[in-house]
């Protein structure tokens, strides 16, 4: 082994190792990210329009949009008057729509502004980022509904995905204000996550992003990954989620329904929390997306049967170690599945080693009539996700057939020694197993 390997390593230069994929993978594509007009009152909020021309500058296509509640509400708030909300949706009259038009205004340059910062020692030193707004969104009236007329309040009809998509090939940032325009001449008041949800559509983004309050994002406690179906079920829940929440939510998954692979839910306020999430398997945020295949789900006792009746040709092939019905049904918490119409399409468990924040990833299978279909892939992003929120930071496996497959997908070989000293212990020398770690 080469002396240099002996050499404390630099976390700065493994830093830039660790998101050099990152930084591959996203070049070229296309983000929206929503950011609510609280965003805006928050001395940090340089911070973070800053790290959004980072990712300008590393080739990401960009689409902000931006809401203004609170800067809409203070202008009310001056004119003696409130917003109106029946059944949760806000009702714009002459005086609410000429507050939105004022505050829609004003976040949009002082964004513009941020975003135009160029001097010496700022982390914008030296940049020029042409931000472009307009008449994108073709909007119409909500409408009146139960007798209720919602007056300005709209929804959105189209996006002009053609003039995006040229603005976005000169490199220009767009800028979409909760704005609507209809043929008619008028403007409609629209939420911020609808257009943000309507324009990734139609722009078929490769991400949407919302930026979220930390507050509403604690208070719900969201896992790491929801797929469509859990946040249905989310929404349907006794217990109502924050408006915002609930509406980004919503948002999230018809956005997931109608082709956007990943729907990022981002506290806001956390220092970098945008990097961490694009850059990093980092699980402070939530990463919604579709239900392709079938819904991977904790195991329960009664899977068991199945488990093994996925299991046992492998076992028997010498592929994964055989374990009993027993051991299966003491151990089946730490089992993760996916099911379709009753039979067990594919399996993994996550054994954590705590004391080393390690964990060992076991028993991943698919069945063989459902290979090659990405599933292995999903199933395998699915337990980083688990092993990350349970505080895990290297994960490993134990291979004897299968080493090119996870080493394709970021795990690298390592020594027994690496394994916590209790695996070590339980290592069979006459399985010859490999052994491969992948940091998270
Ligand atoms: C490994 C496994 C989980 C992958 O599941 P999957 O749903 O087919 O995975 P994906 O669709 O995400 O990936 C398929 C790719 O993996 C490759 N692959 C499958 N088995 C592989 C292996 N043993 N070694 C290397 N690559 C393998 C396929 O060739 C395919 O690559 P390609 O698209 O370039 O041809 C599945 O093949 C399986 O259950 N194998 C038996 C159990 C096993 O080996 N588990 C690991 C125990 S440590």
């Amino acid at each position: 082994m080469p002396a240099s390997s002996n050499r404390p390593r630099d976390p700065f230069v493994d830093w830039v190792r660790q998101v050099t994929p990152y930084i591959h993978a996203h070049r070229g594509k296309t983000f929206v990210i929503a950011i609510g007009g609280e965003a805006l009152t928050d001395a940090r909020f340089p911070d973070l329009v800053h790290d959004i021309a980072m990712l300008h500058g590393l080739g990401i296509r960009l689409v902000l949009v931006h809401g203004a509640r609170p800067q809409i509400e203070a202008r009310l708030a001056e004119r003696g008057a409130r917003m109106r909300y029946v059944n949760a949706l806000r009702v714009t009259d002459d005086t609410a729509l000429a507050c939105v038009k004022e505050a829609a205004g004003v976040v949009r340059v002082e964004i513009e502004a941020l975003l135009s910062l160029g001097l010496a020692n700022s982390p914008m030193a030296g940049v020029r980022i042409p931000v472009v707004s307009g008449n994108f969104v073709t909007a119409r009236p909500f409408g009146v509904l139960d007798g209720v007329d919602y007056g300005h309040t709209g929804t959105v009809r189209r996006v002009d995905r053609h003039t995006l998509r040229a603005l976005l090939d000169q490199g220009a940032v767009a800028l979409m204000p909760p704005l609507g325009y209809s043929p008619t001449g008028e403007v409609f008041n629209l939420s911020a996550a609808d257009v943000a949800r309507s324009t990734a559509e139609a722009l078929q983004a490769d991400k949407l992003v919302f930026l979220l309050e930390d507050e509403e994002v604690r208070t719900a406690a969201l896992p790491p990954t929801l797929l469509t179906g859990e946040v249905d079920a989310l929404l349907d829940a006794a217990t109502p989620l924050p408006e915002g929440l609930g509406k980004c939510l919503r948002a999230s998954a018809e956005a997931c329904r109608h082709g956007i692979p990943r729907v990022h839910l981002v506290g806001r306020s956390g220092d970098g929390a945008l990097l961490r999430e694009l850059f990093t398997r980092d699980g402070s945020g939530t990463l919604v997306s579709a239900e392709p295949f079938e819904e991977l789900r904790a195991a329960r006792i009664d899977d068991v049967a199945g488990i093994l009746e996925l299991l046992r040709p492998l076992e028997e092939r010498g592929i994964l170690v055989r374990r009993s019905r027993e051991r299966l049904e003491t151990e089946i918490e730490r089992f993760v599945v996916a099911e379709r119409d009753g039979l067990i399409t594919a399996c993994a468990a996550l054994y954590p080693y705590a004391d080393e924040a390690m964990a060992e990833l076991a028993c991943v299978a698919v069945h063989t009539q459902y290979r090659a279909g990405g599933r292995g892939d999903r199933l395998l992003e699915y337990m980083e996700r688990l092993a990350h929120a349970q505080g895990i930071t290297r994960l490993f496996v134990l291979t004897t057939q299968t080493a090119h497959w996870f080493q394709e997908r970021g795990f690298a070989p390592a020594g027994l020694e690496a394994l916590p000293m209790a695996r070590q212990a339980l290592y069979n020398f006459q399985r010859n197993s490999k052994v491969f770690i992948k940091r998270l």
